[in-house]
């Protein structure tokens, strides 16, 4: 049976790679605050967890013991999805309230830190494969303003990704480390953008643009691609990644 941890489960890429998880027949354990209303098919398992990765801490605890549960020996690969994200309400950073600032940094940042920790600790001495997968953005390469935190957030885990594939590769069956960023995708996310203030926002009108000029992907589209990078022979060969231009 192959095993993957989701976060942000519940809608958008999340929901849409849940789907396809489960059609493989999957056994997925699903993070988010709501959970993903989805039938299961035959022969997979869903497994929910509705918690706040604002508050991360206790919900890695939790990961790392419920990992220790399981039997390793029917495990035929484990991964970890940090795909959970958030923006602030696009604006400029000192227009930004403090707790949206904190929000987009602890559920985009300090939450694939620790869960990401209590995988690889968990699984240490499993046999199977392990992956993990950070879902990162163009904007942790780049900057636009408007987006401080989010830009912060994903730049933070492409340097986490690109240090924590250093440590797992001196392993002697490390984890494959990955930060990918996803493509641009028809989610609550993008309606958020291209809805926001064009006085507070002046990259509102591109975002607007995507939408009306037809280029952004759907969830199910863009869960596809990424589940055919996160199948590559040659996963985590290199620690960063966009699935724009991959075949
Ligand atoms: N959409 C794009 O164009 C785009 C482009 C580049 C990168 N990305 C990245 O792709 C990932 C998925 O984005 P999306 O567009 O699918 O976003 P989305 O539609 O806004 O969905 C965000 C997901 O994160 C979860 N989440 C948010 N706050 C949470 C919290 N405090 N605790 C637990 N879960 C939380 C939400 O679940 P609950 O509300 O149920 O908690 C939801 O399932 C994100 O990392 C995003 O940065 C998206």
């Amino acid at each position: 049976m192959h095993l993957t941890i989701l976060t942000g489960a519940s809608r958008g890429l999340g929901l849409a790679l849940t789907a396809q998880l489960l059609a493989a027949g999957q056994r997925v354990l699903a993070i988010s605050r709501h959970a993903p209303e989805i039938e299961v098919p035959a022969g997979a398992e869903l497994v929910c967890w509705t918690a706040d990765l604002a508050e991360a801490a206790p919900v890695a605890a939790q990961l790392a013991l419920w990992l220790a549960a399981q039997d390793a020996n029917a495990i035929e690969s484990a991964t970890l999805i940090n795909n959970a994200g958030v923006i602030t309400p696009p604006a400029p950073l000192a227009d930004t309230a403090a707790g949206d600032l904190v929000n987009a940094i602890r559920v985009g940042l300090e939450a694939p830190l620790l869960l990401s920790a209590a995988f690889l600790q968990a699984t240490a001495g499993w046999a199977c494969p392990r992956k993990l997968l950070l879902v990162s953005s163009g904007l942790g390469r780049r900057g636009m303003a408007g987006a401080t935190a989010y830009c912060a957030a994903k730049a933070g885990m492409d340097n986490l990704a690109r240090a924590l594939a250093l440590e797992e590769a001196a392993r002697p069956q490390g984890a494959g480390v990955v930060s990918l960023a996803p493509g641009v995708i028809d989610t609550d996310m993008q309606l958020q953008l291209r809805g926001a203030d064009p006085a507070r926002f002046a990259e509102q009108k591109n975002f607007a643009a995507l939408k009306a000029g037809g280029r952004l992907d759907t969830p199910e589209q863009a869960a596809a691609k990424l589940l055919r990078y996160l199948a590559r022979p040659d996963f985590g060969a290199e620690p960063m990644a966009d699935v724009r231009g991959t075949p």
